[in-house]
């Protein structure tokens, strides 16, 4: 590799004089959106990956353009900036599909609430209950105080009869049979880090269980005692009383029945300090319980010299509201998805999965959130949306998400085995036709499935492994 000399935003580089500049880039760990470079040959169509050449002015796709001596770019220019967006924007204006559930992105706890219904359709109860209790500690109380907007924003809700997948009785369902368990607690609290909370309200008892769940001997400090806001439920609602108390026992916590100050004296004996006093005593109860968890998490992350991690809510893109056909063929989606999964707990409606499978990986979304893309900024092609689920042999394709890059297909031509997946069209009229009569690839769906950078392919396992 012969080399040259660069400059990216005004550092001189080295790089070989095969490169690309976006390989360049990648090695230096300079980021640089890209989401339609793979394998080899692609057609640069995603446009994320524009750079400034500082003497012309010209935007350059980084992926495409082969370095050359004395070349000078700037990756972060008010230019390269707006033409990302702009990228951007119209991919997600052509997309349709839910980075995160209607009924989560809604819910003032963050609980993942889809989640939580699927766990339990799949009949995996601890598991759905420890992950309520992760973000509602006491989901009756949660149940008595909220409006329940998860179940209002329902996509099931806009069908013509307005009934949602009962979320609500769900949880209460879980608080009912399945008690919180601290997971691994091993320890006994005599040689556990000590963890000193203020504030007996929702935000306290959610940074109880925070603090208890990673690991801490857990101490709340507060004149009233548990519960804050909650006492009038819990004078009305013995089963409030209850649910505190089986939490509290279940972190094993201690009670101080007077308030402390910050700076008193007793706070010495604590190796953490979580003051949830300055949560407001008014915020609605499921948001106190959010903002509790999350001073706990950034007290804990502190003292271990750690960024907090705490789940945001975002979903650049959304489906929006559907018309009763289009709920429908989410429905058979689903079905096709999980033939195994025939009714919900409760007496519910089944739920339709909404939140896209890889949300937590997909560059597509990441690249939104990086350049703060809301939905609502978004202008909607108005194209009729193909909702439908294509799923041939081990791959699941999902049209209505497809940007159309070709990295599946050209990987699948590189790898010898016929795909059913190929172009029609060229330029802004390129579509991707399936063809039916083709078989399906087996010994390498996994890895066509692979080199897609968003949601618009898959690879289920069914249980077995084909790319051996
Ligand atoms: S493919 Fe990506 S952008 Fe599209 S819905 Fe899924 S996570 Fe969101
Ligand atoms: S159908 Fe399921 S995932 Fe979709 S909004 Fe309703 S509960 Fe949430
Ligand atoms: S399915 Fe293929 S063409 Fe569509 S986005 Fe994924 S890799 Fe690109
Ligand atoms: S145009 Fe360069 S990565 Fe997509």
């Amino acid at each position: 590799m012969s080399a040259c000399t660069i400059t990216i935003d005004g550092k001189a580089l080295a790089a070989g004089k095969s490169e690309t500049v976006l390989e360049v880039c990648n090695r230096y760990d300079i980021y640089i959106p890209s989401l339609c470079r793979g394998m080899g040959d692609h057609r640069a169509s995603c446009l994320l990956c524009l750079v400034e050449d500082t003497k012309s002015g010209k935007l350059l796709p980084a992926c495409e353009t082969q370095v050359s001596h004395g070349m000078s770019l700037n990756t972060n220019t008010h230019a390269v900036k707006d033409m990302r967006t702009q990228s951007l924007t119209m991919l997600l204006a052509e997309h349709a599909g839910d980075c995160t559930a209607p009924c989560a992105l809604v819910c003032p706890a963050h609980l993942e609430t889809d989640k939580m219904v699927r766990l339990v359709e799949d009949q995996k109860y601890e598991e759905a209950a420890q992950l309520l209790y992760s973000a509602i500690p006491l989901p009756r109380a949660s149940n008595m105080f909220c409006p329940g907007p998860c179940e209002k924003s329902c996509r099931r809700a806009e069908e013509e009869d307005g009934i949602p997948v009962s979320i609500r009785p769900v949880k209460d369902f879980l608080a009912a049979n399945y008690p919180p368990v601290l997971k691994n607690n091993t320890a006994d609290n005599a040689n556990k880090k000590k963890a000193l909370i203020i504030g007996g309200g929702p935000a306290g008892i959610a940074a109880v269980w925070y603090a208890a769940c990673n690991g801490y001997a857990v101490t709340l400090a507060d004149s009233q005692g548990y519960a804050g806001m909650l006492k009038a439920g819990i004078d009305e609602k013995p089963v409030i009383a209850a649910e505190i108390d089986n939490l509290v026992k279940a972190a094993d916590a201690s009670l101080i029945t007077r308030d402390i100050a910050t700076d008193d004296p007793l706070t010495q004996d604590f190796d953490i300090l979580i003051n949830t006093g300055l949560i407001s005593a008014q915020m609605a109860v499921a948001r106190a319980f959010y903002h509790g968890r999350e001073e706990a998490a950034k007290v804990i992350a502190h003292a271990k010299g750690v960024t907090p991690h705490l789940r945001q809510k975002s979903s650049p893109s959304r489906l929006g509201k559907c018309s009763v056909p289009e709920i429908e063929t989410l429905l058979q989606n689903r079905l096709k998805r999980n033939a195994h999964k025939t009714e919900s707990v409760a007496g519910g409606k089944l739920c339709l999965d909404c939140t896209c499978w890889k949300s937590e990986t997909c560059l597509l979304k990441k690249a939104a959130e990086d350049h703060k893309i809301k939905t609502a900024t978004i202008p909607r092609l108005n194209h009729k949306r193909d909702l439908e689920l294509v799923i041939c042999g081990a791959l699941e394709y999902e049209p209505a998400k497809c940007m159309r890059c070709g990295l599946c297909i050209n990987t699948a031509q590189k790898l010898s085995e016929p795909y059913p997946l190929s172009f029609e069209n060229r330029g802004i009229d390129t579509r991707l036709l399936f063809d039916y009569n083709l078989p399906a690839p087996v010994k390498t769906a996994h890895r066509i499935a692979q080199v897609c950078p968003i949601g618009a392919l898959r690879c289920k396992d069914y249980g077995e492994k084909i790319d051996e």
